[in-house]
């Protein structure tokens, strides 16, 4: 069951605003765009791992200034984290001014940056760091400063200008709010989005230097069914995309405010978006809080983990200096983030979810597997996973297994076992033997039980094979295999749509038991054309509608990409 091409192309190439007419016209383009074709391509991805380094809007929000962003550039470096990977130093919304300068050029803010901002972009380079920058494709950015995109009311945007003094200044990375962003009169707002979006990626290709291209936009649809329109076309402009609501942010009102629930929030929503990512096309699940005030470190073990078996960017937002040393440790295990860094780029397929835990599995580049097990309880755990349950089922498969956060290994295990502390997340690379054979296209299948109701434990549903999408409980029947021919099986019977129904059958292999997957995330019965729906009422077929949350599915990920 291909789902449909992955997100792959990260230049405009995919758009159809920007196919070639010809290939004679290509080449006029390319001679005379040759110096300024720095664009990423799929061939050299300007992203082609999960982008890592440093932001300061989590921890600092507007309040900082250079001072503040140079400290923490140097806590980077002294920290180690840098070495690890951390790279990019990214100054977020409020440097610049409310208005431009007679030229219409940006300004930054004279008390934060009283040297302009040409020389903090040199200190960050001087550390052997890059530099991103924050601006917005609406008005105003979200703090109500000068945005890049057109006036509300219609107008003139400034993307070309504003790129061009990015580029200027050196800038390696941009994240490109969504705040404030003008919808013409009939204008839908996802047509706005795409057509700001679009202008920024075109600016960025004239200015001859590699820029990092972050996206927001589809943080503004999250809930809406425009959600997956609009995370369709973002990987044809940048490079990485902010899919939903933001991490919890520091306090310094109430600094030990528990912050866990938001890493648990971005984490649910980011994890069946799995399909619309691949190299150099990534969701943005947010930043890593961990580490910083209102996360425990097992909390910040488990960010981590998540976001690495996520393949999500590592953008830390804490204050650095004020990092302890077992954060620190945490942060920059080399062994978890060549995980995240893995360059397959895979989601994690979420093989099992029961009230207390989630079991995740993702497949590495090397024949190898990450494995993770989260503990969402506030009680301790054992858990025991066996060669089956990771979906290999060759008789007396063994795997050599390598605890990630411990460094202890087994080189004939057929288990997997751990006690995991409350929101701890155990994580081991496995390496199955060969008796252990193919793993199986197995996990569970869920759908959104409503658009947004910000409620990590409620979001999902689980697909059961005893007719409905349920509460996800971890029982045998939430267990599904998907089939190469795109039959869904589970307790070997497959789904089956007939006249409008939808049972479970013996399986057949004919029409009505096989389901095309498309990027959306409708599964379609090949036998009717009808979309698998799940209501209150059970499971049908219906006619497809427009990204319906009883509609969209998201299937064990991994297995997805060709
Ligand atoms: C939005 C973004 C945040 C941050 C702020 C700045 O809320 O999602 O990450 O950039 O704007 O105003």
């Amino acid at each position: 069951m291909p789902a449909q091409p992955p997100a792959r192309p990260s230049t405009p190439k995919g758009d159809p605003m920007y196919r070639a007419r010809s290939l004679f016209q290509l080449l006029i383009l390319a001679a005379l765009f040759a110096p300024c074709g720095l664009a990423a391509n799929s061939a050299h991805p300007l992203a082609p791992l999960p982008p890592m380094g440093w932001n300061d809007w989590a921890h600092y929000q507007c309040d900082y200034t250079a001072q503040t962003i140079l400290e923490n550039a140097d806590a980077l470096v002294r920290s180690g984290l840098a070495a690890r990977g951390y790279n990019t130093v990214t100054i977020d919304d409020c440097w610049m001014q409310k208005t431009r300068d007679s030229d219409g050029n940006l300004q930054a803010d004279p008390q934060r940056f009283p040297n302009g901002m040409k020389p903090v972009v040199q200190a960050v380079h001087a550390l052997g760091l890059k530099f991103g920058i924050y601006e917005d494709a609406g008005s105003e950015t979200c703090g109500g400063f000068a945005g890049s995109g057109q006036p509300d009311g219609g107008g003139k945007a400034h993307f070309v200008e504003d790129a061009k003094l990015f580029a200027s200044w050196g800038v390696d990375y941009l994240k490109l709010d969504g705040c404030n962003v003008y919808a013409a009169k009939g204008e839908s707002q996802n047509a706005a989005y795409r057509t700001a979006y679009r202008a920024e990626r075109a600016a960025l290709n004239r200015v001859g230097r590699p820029i990092v291209f972050s996206e927001s936009a589809p943080a503004y649809f999250q809930g809406a069914p425009d959600w997956y329109d609009v995370l369709s076309w973002v990987r044809h402009y940048g490079q990485l995309w902010r899919e939903g609501d933001d991490i919890a942010t520091f306090d310094p009102k109430h600094p030990d405010a528990p912050r866990f629930q938001s890493v648990m929030w971005n984490y649910n929503y980011n994890l069946p978006l799995g399909r619309f990512q691949a190299p150099g096309n990534w969701n943005d699940a947010d930043f890593i809080i961990g580490g910083d005030s209102g996360l425990t470190l097992a909390e910040t073990r488990s960010q981590l983990a998540l976001w690495s078996m996520m393949s999500a960017p590592l953008i830390l937002s804490s204050n650095l200096s004020q990092l302890g040393a077992a954060a620190i440790a945490v942060l920059g295990n080399r062994a978890v983030l060549s995980v995240d860094q893995d360059p397959l780029g895979r989601m994690a397929t979420l093989l099992r979810r029961t009230s207390s835990l989630d079991v995740l599995l993702k497949q590495l580049h090397n024949g190898q597997d990450a494995v993770a097990v989260l503990n969402r309880s506030p009680s301790p755990l054992h858990i025991e996973l066996s060669a089956a349950d990771l979906g290999f089922s060759g008789s007396g498969c063994q795997f050599s297994t390598r605890d990630l956060w411990t460094g202890a290994q087994d080189t004939q295990a057929s288990v997997l076992d751990a006690d995991i502390a409350p929101h701890d997340t155990a994580i081991w690379k496995i390496r199955p033997a060969p008796t252990c054979g193919a793993p199986a296209r197995m996990g569970a299948i869920t759908r959104i039980a409503s658009g947004l109701h910000r409620d990590a434990e409620s979001y999902t549903l689980c697909l059961s094979s005893t007719g409905n999408a349920e509460a996800c409980s971890g029982s045998s029947s939430e267990s599904w295999t998907v089939t190469l021919d795109g039959a869904l099986q589970s307790s070997a019977r497959c789904l089956t749509a007939a006249n409008g129904k939808v049972t479970m059958q013996a399986c057949t292999g004919k029409a009505e038991q096989r389901w095309r997957y498309d990027l959306v995330g409708n599964l379609i019965s090949r036998s009717d054309r009808q979309c698998l729906t799940g209501t209150r009422e059970g499971l049908s077929v219906q006619a497809c509608g427009h990204n319906l949350n009883s509609q969209i599915w998201s299937l064990p990920t991994a297995w997805l990409h060709p």
